[in-house]
């Protein structure tokens, strides 16, 4: 791999496990939480010393390159060929609660393009990455998304937004028909790891509604790459934002868009 890809692909393997030992060092201490968009929308000191870090050694090796963080710390437009989206931690509420589900998230898209992704679980120590027309890998072995056939055999996961308890477009009419229709519905409360399973063949389905970029980023070319399918609620194409996600093995895809509309 002796271009560029590849050595972006180093340098976001090393920056996630560097956030990700930050993480597991910090892992049920006491912590300063406050809220952000609303009461459950949690950020804990440990989401703003990934992302310092982050975006500190990302400006020391790639000082031209631009980057989205989700907390703030960096958001440039300088219509850079590379641009990086970070979530420095994707299961803020679990990781308040000791819940041991979350994750460190960077994708890093080329003149717009979903080019690397490398989602890191730093409890398991499992690495997910992938590198568009390279293929998907965890902890450096080929993934490979699951072989289910129906939705009625299939292992589905969601998510809820922040907004839930406000907003009609909360997600739980589609979580309901997913309930009656399919093997059995998760809510982990990390979408990287979710899409990341999809793509590995934990989980056949993954879908969510109000989704930010960096929730997304890495994990759509990693559940592509390991031979699945994403596509908005519709079927259509992700928009860039990538808020609206429903995610398979590709073999159920019609059929989870369907039950997901209510119309099987
Ligand atoms: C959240 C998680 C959660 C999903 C929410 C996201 P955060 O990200 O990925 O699973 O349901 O929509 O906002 O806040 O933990 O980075
Ligand atoms: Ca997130
Ligand atoms: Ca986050």
């Amino acid at each position: 791999m002796a271009d560029e890809a590849a050595d972006v692909l180093a340098l976001a393997l090393r920056l996630a496990r560097e956030a990700g030992a930050i993480q597991r060092d910090r892992y049920e201490t006491r912590l300063e939480i406050a809220s952000k968009s609303g009461p459950i929308d949690l950020v804990t000191e440990v989401d703003r010393a990934c992302e310092a870090h982050l975006v500190a050694a990302l400006r020391a090796a790639r000082p031209a390159d631009d980057i989205l963080a989700e907390e703030g710390g960096a958001h440039a437009e300088s219509g850079a060929t590379w641009r990086w989206v970070i979530d420095p931690l994707d299961g803020t509420v679990n990781y308040a609660h000791a819940y041991p589900c979350f994750c460190v998230s960077i994708g890093v898209e080329r003149d717009g393009v979903r080019t690397v992704g490398v989602v890191y679980d730093p409890l398991r120590d499992e690495c997910f990455e992938a590198v568009r027309g390279r293929g998907a890998r965890r902890n450096g072995r080929r993934i490979r998304v699951s072989e289910a056939k129906t939705v009625g055999a299939a292992l589905l996961a969601t998510g809820f937004a922040y907004d839930v308890r406000d907003s009609a477009r909360d997600n739980l009419a589609e979580f309901t028909r997913a309930v009656k229709a399919a093997g059995g519905v998760r809510r982990d409360g990390s979408a990287a790891l979710d899409l990341c399973y999809v793509a590995c063949g934990r989980f056949d389905g993954y879908w969510e509604l109000k989704l930010h970029p960096w929730d997304v980023a890495a994990g759509i070319l990693i559940v592509e790459e390991a031979g699945g399918r994403v596509t908005d609620l519709a079927g259509g194409p992700v928009p860039p934002t990538g808020h609206e996600i429903a995610s398979s093995n590709g073999a159920i895809h019609e059929e989870l868009l369907r039950v997901l509309r209510g119309v099987v």
